[in-house]
């Protein structure tokens, strides 16, 4: 294993974790990166699947040619044939234009196909084709063409069991399988668990602008038991929650409790998976094949539209508290207007963000002064309520005791709305 090149992709690509389990699998990304082989990436929902193709497109002799990665289970099986392979003209209603697809638009680079459990199989077909011989075929065309591009796949689903259900082929699971990369499970790294914490606390602290919240020794030994059914992207949700949430900045075992689902079967002891034996084979999957065959419907779209339309008011309802508490802690911004640094992991070539979370020498955000924004912030939403201090308490999403004492801070006892 080439530990220094495995450090240096870590830094680059803001990779935190040093469990046997990562390195392993970017020593394995490293090996094949200059191959035009195969891979397949396999491992549960969330933990961090999507960064190693573009570690092996980079590392690779096509690093200056075309990458994409497409979500397999996003596009709708009446378009995704015309998406990857193109299409001609007047091949379907609305096939105005002639169109090139990802695979004649990637030639000579990297197409990262994620979800690919979820393609249809006619669409299977048409890939297996490409992968053998190089060869594919427009939608409603009958020129064959040529195209040599390098295929990364991945997925979150149980490839076998997919296969002995008729859901997809298995030949083409063998040819896109030539070499496979397993993501282990979250509850299985170890350590990594408490530096990703810090990792996901310095980016909220610097997304928020309040201070970094820590953890006792308790909530320490808690997330280390803890199982963590939706891995890396649970542990940085609930990270981010009680960042803005939390009035304490060192977060104890029994606060964290409050994050983490009650069920017994997820915070009992974490226990190493049996080679060949998914915990993701229950009620994930029988989501996922649900939703497969719910796909299409109308009202599976109006319920994924409040879904997403949900995620963006909680992702406001933070960015309100996370308002507030900056008044609180003096940290906040000194115009409404100011974005936010947004640091996030898996960008920025050359950020050293995850190898501070590892170093523990985390600097605190800067202490910035108390400005006018949360004085803008309690007067509107009072004007907003007529004054009802109790209603602009809860749309803020402060207490009201926090909020008469905002009141008299920016001086507004006396103010009429
Ligand atoms: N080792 C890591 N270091 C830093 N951040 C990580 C790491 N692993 C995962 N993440 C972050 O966790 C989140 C989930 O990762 P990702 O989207 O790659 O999951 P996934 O395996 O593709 O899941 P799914 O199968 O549900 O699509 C992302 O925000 C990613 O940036
Ligand atoms: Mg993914």
């Amino acid at each position: 294993m080439n530990t220094s090149e495995i450090q240096r992709v870590k830094q680059r690509y803001n990779i935190v974790g040093n469990s046997d389990g990562i390195n392993h699998a970017l020593d394995v990304a490293l090996q094949v990166a200059p191959t035009d082989l195969s891979v397949l990436i396999v491992g549960e929902s969330g933990v961090g699947k999507e960064i190693i193709p573009r570690v092996i497109h980079d590392n690779s002799p096509r690093r200056r040619e075309k990458y994409f990665a497409i979500n397999c289970g996003s596009i709708p099986e009446g378009t995704i044939d015309s998406e990857l392979f193109g299409h001609e003209k007047g091949s379907f209603t609305g096939a105005i234009n002639e169109s090139e697809g990802y695979f004649g638009v990637a030639n000579k680079g990297t197409i990262f196909l994620d979800e690919v459990g979820e393609l249809p199989m006619a669409t299977q077909a048409r890939l297996l084709r490409v992968l053998e011989t190089g060869e594919y075929i427009r939608v409603g065309g009958q020129e064959i063409r040529k195209t040599n591009v390098r295929i990364v796949a991945a997925t979150n689903v149980n490839m076998r069991k997919a296969i002995s259900e008729g859901r997809f082929r298995e030949d083409l699971y063998y040819r896109l399988n030539t070499i496979p990369i397993q993501m282990p499970p979250l509850r299985d790294r170890g350590n990594d668990i408490i530096l990703l914490f810090r990792l996901f606390a310095m980016q909220m602290a610097e997304k928020y602008h309040l201070p970094k919240i820590t953890l006792t020794d308790d909530a320490k030994q808690l997330m280390l038991k803890y199982k963590w059914p939706g891995n890396v992207r649970q542990l940085k949700n609930i990270t981010e929650q009680m960042s803005v949430l939390c009035d304490k900045r060192e977060i104890d075992a029994e606060t964290l409790l409050h994050y983490i689902p009650k069920d017994t079967e997820s915070t009992q002891l974490a226990t190493i998976a049996q080679p060949g034996q998914h915990s993701y084979e229950s009620e994930r999957e029988i989501l996922y094949k649900i939703l497969y065959e719910l796909r299409g419907n109308v009202s599976d779209l109006r319920r994924d539209m409040n879904a997403l339309r949900k995620q963006v008011e909680e992702q406001r309802d933070l960015s309100q508290v996370a308002l507030t508490k900056q008044a609180e802690y003096g940290t906040a911004l000194p115009s409404a207007n100011t974005p936010y640094p947004q640091a996030s992991p898996f960008t920025a070539p050359g950020n050293s963000v995850a190898q501070e979370a590892e170093a523990e020498e985390i600097k605190e955000p800067e202490s910035l002064n108390l400005n006018d924004l949360g004085r803008q912030m309690v007067e509107k939403a009072l004007e907003r309520n007529g004054g009802n201090r109790k209603k602009a308490a809860q749309e803020l999403g402060i207490s009201d005791r926090t909020l008469y004492r905002r009141i008299k801070q920016y001086g507004l006892e006396d103010k009429e709305y």
